[in-house]
């Protein structure tokens, strides 16, 4: 076991802090190079990089927990292998094979051990993977290099105020089009969303809520996380797209898994906004890697105004035991029947 970083675990925030090394990769002529750690956290690239001009990014995100037991962990790696696999095959880049990703996040999360918050500090390592085009492209086509980096950094919760409820609002504008890129974590589905957050902040909202593109009249996901409703029957409601354009989230697809073990009834189908309108639901909250689960207590906009009855001023029940079973799973006080916590070193 290595002696942590003296930080002040409990005062971060979301925000980055270059830790020990990272991790690159070079990919040219055909394949991946031989992989390293590298204490450099910059990057020197060709102004006519494809990354530049036409955005062949992608990235994932997963987090390192100090266990109780001391060991370090993490959380279903292969999924994010999987699906950082997903995106770079939509943007026309070289997929990173699974196997090596997770040897990847190890050795980066190993070598930066000291840097693992402790256990039950309420922190963690986020792990921050990602790919870009590296070699030159004039004319619009997918580039012929490309490279591989981890970055990790310890974080505090994503939203302020931790497990507060958060009031969101709608955007007006859209997140992701039918047959668009919804589905995949590429940074460019972000960019386009930094115009309708910064509204929303500027007008005192916590975070964006995307509606369905084409009839704008289903709920699909915020800007960074997964959405869970609670119907009035007590049944975990997951809001699906017609389309296939929400994230296909780590955490909710854990989440479901979690709340049916637990003897909850999951109903995962297309949910409107109308729905949420007519008060059907009593809780709400956001989930994802960053996220974990923060309530939304409130939804408004112009013409909408939702109160979600029991998680209003405080987590509801339901969220709240979603969360601490998820949390505890994954720094081992709960049994991990699922095989899904990943163990670094000790
Ligand atoms: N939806 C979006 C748009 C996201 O950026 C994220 C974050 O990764 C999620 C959902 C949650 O996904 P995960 O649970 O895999 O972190
Ligand atoms: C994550 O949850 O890992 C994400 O990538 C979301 C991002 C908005 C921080």
């Amino acid at each position: 076991m290595v002696d942590k970083k003296d930080i002040a675990w409990g005062e971060l925030g979301f925000s980055y802090m270059p830790c020990d090394a990272s991790y690159v990769c070079d990919y040219a002529d055909g394949s991946w190079g031989e992989g390293r750690l590298t204490p450099d956290h910059t990057i020197t690239l060709s102004e006519c990089a494809g990354i530049f001009h036409y955005c062949q990014e992608i990235f994932e995100g997963l987090k390192a927990y100090t266990a109780q037991d001391g060991s370090i962990v993490c959380f279903r790696p292969d999924l994010n292998a999987q699906r950082m696999a997903d995106s770079a095959r939509r943007l026309c880049m070289p997929t990173f094979d699974e196997q090596r990703f997770i040897e990847a996040v190890k050795a980066v999360v190993e070598a930066n051990a000291a840097w693992v918050p402790p256990f039950g500090s309420g922190a963690s390592l986020y792990v921050r993977p990602y790919m870009f085009a590296s070699g030159d492209v004039i004319g619009v086509r997918p580039a012929d290099e490309y490279q591989f980096r981890i970055l990790v950094t310890p974080v505090g919760p994503y939203f302020k105020g931790g497990a507060k409820p958060i009031t969101i609002t709608i955007a007006d504008y859209d997140r992701a089009a039918p047959r668009g890129t919804g589905n995949i974590k590429a940074g460019l589905n972000y960019a386009m969303s930094l115009y309708p957050y910064e509204q929303a902040h500027a007008n005192g909202y916590a975070e964006n809520l995307y509606l369905d593109s084409q009839t704008r009249s289903y709920v699909e996901e915020t800007g960074g996380a997964n959405i869970l409703l609670v119907n009035r029957e007590g049944r975990l409601v997951v809001p699906r797209s017609h389309t296939d354009s929400i994230l296909p989230s780590i955490t909710r697809r854990s989440l479901v898994t979690v709340a049916q073990d637990l003897g909850m009834e999951v109903i995962e189908r297309p949910v409107l906004l109308s729905e949420l309108v007519a008060n059907d639901f009593v809780e709400c909250g956001l989930c994802g890697t960053a996220a974990v689960i923060s309530p939304v207590g409130r939804i408004e906009s112009e013409d909408v105004h939702v109160e979600f009855e029991d998680g209003c001023e405080q987590a509801g029940p339901v969220m709240t035991r979603l969360r601490e079973t998820l949390t505890a799973i994954q720094s081992g006080e709960i049994e991990d029947t699922h095989g899904w916590v990943y163990k670094i070193c000790d």
